[in-house]
């Protein structure tokens, strides 16, 4: 049992500990790090602090971390994201201080982030940049003990480079979201379906036939977009760049301002990084039962507060339901308080992507430490190799085999004078 940690209830871990197993089966990826982190040590000794979304996927990449020597800590990365039976498997069985509970408050939530500051980390693990900004707003006694840190996701990824630009940032990051086998996959498919999951399992509404107006068409609006054209939706584009304005269009979907699809959908799913997405008109002109639900990483693409103030009645239908009834009598249905749907109604991506994902991280945080010294204070993407080397693994634990270049194609490659 490890000696400090605030879960649910550890009366849940045998439950968290099959849950975790099963997670185990798609991940043969991160499986092979963990076996070599157990013979080399990599990590022996060093202080982690990991501010991720607490599920068995995690929970696989914590036990990666732990046996490659680390001294880790785990808090909520969100605070409906954690699944309780898998943080109390975790302190219980691996014993692993993990500081999470699922709907903690808000206060609870700073809480916890302040135990993995506590923690004093030389490593810190981040899935929105909570870890990082804490350190360099409150806690720049921790800085000198600090060797680097490492980023999950788009949102983070983008602050982060903010920092570094602004002068801000003085130690090295790794960003786990540039490696190909992180947002190819991660944010493409698994968004995609665990997205679609969420509306699902939180409305249980069906798809076929409704028209789905996807903010944004980054790698995981472009997979919600793909998924619910799948299953059957008219799918409408919103979005702000032309580049991938153009794509949308060219990938067969309908691009318009969002205050002109506000009228058609059925369903609203943002997924864009940036603030009130959707706006309060927006919500003026949605058809009555309108369902609005948000992927991104911050609760800020939905403008709640204005939702709250056109709102003359809110009832709660379902759970992960908020109704807002407006003076005219229209209702719109806002799903998991306009946090991330995937982990709030549903279980997040599933475990084959994270197995991409936590093999990225689990690397990065080796990488940080054999540079240890040598890293400029800015973000850095893993290099091409361990992408590369993640990806045959995966393929190789698919059991798909490909072609290898033949010396004559190799030279012809490499040679400019041959062959025009
Ligand atoms: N982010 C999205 N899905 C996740 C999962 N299953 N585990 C951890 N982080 C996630």
């Amino acid at each position: 049992m490890a000696n400090n940690y605030d879960v649910k209830d550890l009366g849940l871990a045998e439950v968290g500990r099959q849950r975790i197993e099963w997670a185990a089966l798609e991940m043969p990826v991160l499986k092979l790090i963990r076996e070599r982190f157990e013979k080399e040590r990599p990590l022996e000794g060093i202080k982690l602090s990991a501010c991720l979304h607490v599920t068995a996927e995690t929970a696989n990449l914590a036990r990666t971390l732990a046996a490659g020597g680390a001294d880790m800590v785990l808090v909520a990365s969100n605070p409906l994201s954690t699944q309780d039976d898998v943080a109390a498997a975790l302190v219980s069985i691996d014993e692993i201080p993990v500081y999470a509970i699922k709907g903690e408050d808000n206060e609870t939530y700073y809480q916890h982030l302040k135990a993995a500051l506590d923690h004093n980390p030389q490593i810190t693990m981040d899935d929105g940049a909570d870890l990082v900004t804490g350190m360099l707003k409150e806690r720049r006694d921790l800085l000198t003990n600090l060797i680097g840190s490492t980023e999950e996701t788009t949102t983070g990824v983008i602050r982060l480079k903010a920092m570094a630009k602004d002068g801000v940032l003085s130690f090295p990051v790794v960003a786990v979201n540039d490696s190909l086998t992180k947002h190819l996959f991660d944010n493409r498919y698994g968004t995609g379906q665990s997205t679609l999951d969420g509306v699902i399992r939180a409305t249980n509404v069906l798809i076929a036939g409704k028209t789905v107006v996807v903010g944004g068409y980054g790698w995981c609006s472009k997979g919600i977009a793909m998924r619910a054209k799948g299953l059957g939706a008219d799918v409408i584009v919103t979005e702000i760049d032309p580049v991938k304005a153009l794509e949308a269009a060219m990938d067969g979907f309908r691009v318009m301002p969002m205050i002109e699809a506000a009228g058609t959908g059925d369903i609203f799913i943002t997924a864009t990084g940036d603030i009130h997405v959707l706006d309060g008109e927006d919500f003026a002109a949605m058809k009555d039962g309108a369902i609005v639900c948000n992927s991104g990483h911050f609760n800020v693409e939905i403008n709640i507060p204005d939702l709250e103030k056109m709102a003359v009645e809110k009832r709660q239908p379902r759970a992960f339901i908020d109704q807002y009834v407006m003076s005219d009598g229209r209702r719109i249905n806002l799903l998991g308080e306009g946090r991330l749907i995937n982990l709030a109604s549903a279980e997040g991506h599933p475990s084959a992507v994270m197995d991409m994902s936590f093999a990225n991280q689990a690397l990065a945080s080796e990488f940080l430490l054999r540079n240890k010294g040598k890293l400029e204070a800015k973000v850095y993407a893993l290099p091409e190799e361990v992408d590369r080397e993640i990806a045959a693994l995966k393929l190789a634990g698919m059991g798909i085999r490909i072609d290898t270049l033949t010396s004559e194609q190799e030279r012809y490659l490499n040679s400019w004078e041959e062959g025009t």
